[in-house]
């Protein structure tokens, strides 16, 4: 017996079909709530390893682990019912061999429920994605400035600010693509180079400050809504969240301490007396 759900989420091949067409919107999410918010608006949800900075705290993308990923994967996919979930792939869980990058790619899968795993890397990792493609696994690649790689990079500097790195990223994005990527995130590269990649592969380039040419943007929700302490310059702000909740809580803060709060009184009024 099948049990169809009522949920029709969108699917990898449905981004792969919007190149060229209506810009693909997405952002990351990491809780059901956020997820829940998202979704309306959404094409694309990525539970980014992001999480590892933005939720816990931590100085760069590589302490985050398959576990971490899953959780909050599971939150997002409990969260959300209509745009495809794409869940990162950690540093460490996927670049040993193909096989390791399978076997783990199939845990988030079965685990979280997802419709896609994401995974940094150009040429270095074509083989790989064909290995997962082939398997049954839809692949978003992400190219450009690639975070997890911070220990050999040095810093999260842009990349292909000279005409002489162009070369490498363009192989980089043509290579996922021919190992059958869905779509590629490209981050922080020159707004030409951005433009000269999109038109150089057959799959969506979602930008990340990779400009407006690519197919789609993503950014990260809490940098958006201003709930970041450090954001990246080419973050345009669509929120002031992070001093909206800090003045809910100095009222509230201020209400508990003037004992200026409505107490279980007013919510259950005792059975025959006026509340
Ligand atoms: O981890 C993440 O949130 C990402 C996006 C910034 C693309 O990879």
């Amino acid at each position: 017996m099948s049990v169809q759900s009522d949920i029709k989420r969108l699917t990898a091949p449905d981004i792969f079909a919007r190149k060229g067409a209506e810009p693909i919107v997405c952002l990351t999410s990491y809780h059901a709530h956020t997820a829940r918010l998202v979704d309306k608006y959404c094409d694309v949800i990525l539970v980014g390893d992001s999480l590892g900075m933005v939720m816990h705290g931590l100085e760069t993308t590589v302490p985050v682990t398959l576990e971490m990923m899953i959780l909050q994967g599971h939150a997002v996919m409990r969260g959300s019912r209509r745009a495809l979930v794409v869940v990162d792939m950690p540093f460490g869980s996927y670049e040993a061999s193909k096989e390791q990058a399978f076997m783990n790619a199939a845990r988030v899968l079965k685990e979280t429920g997802c419709g896609a795993i994401k995974v940094e890397g150009g040429a270095r990792m074509a083989e790989t994605i064909a290995f997962m493609v082939e398997r049954g696994v839809p692949v978003m690649a992400h190219v450009g400035l690639t975070p997890q790689s911070i220990n050999t990079l040095g810093s999260f500097r842009a990349q292909g600010r000279e005409e002489a790195d162009w070369a490498r990223i363009e192989q980089d994005t043509i290579a996922v693509a021919e190992a059958g990527a869905f779509s590629v995130v490209i981050e922080a590269v020159a707004e030409p180079l951005g433009r000269k990649l999109t038109a150089a592969v057959r799959i969506p380039t979602i930008g990340i400050g990779a400009s407006a040419a690519c197919d789609g943007q993503i950014l990260v929700l809490e940098d958006m809504l201003g709930l970041s302490p450090r954001v990246p310059k080419f973050v345009k702000r669509y929120g002031d969240l992070g001093l909206g909740i800090e003045k809910a809580v100095a009222d509230y803060a201020a209400d508990v301490r003037a004992r200026a709060f409505p107490g279980p009184e007013h919510v259950y009024p005792m059975k025959g007396k006026k509340a």
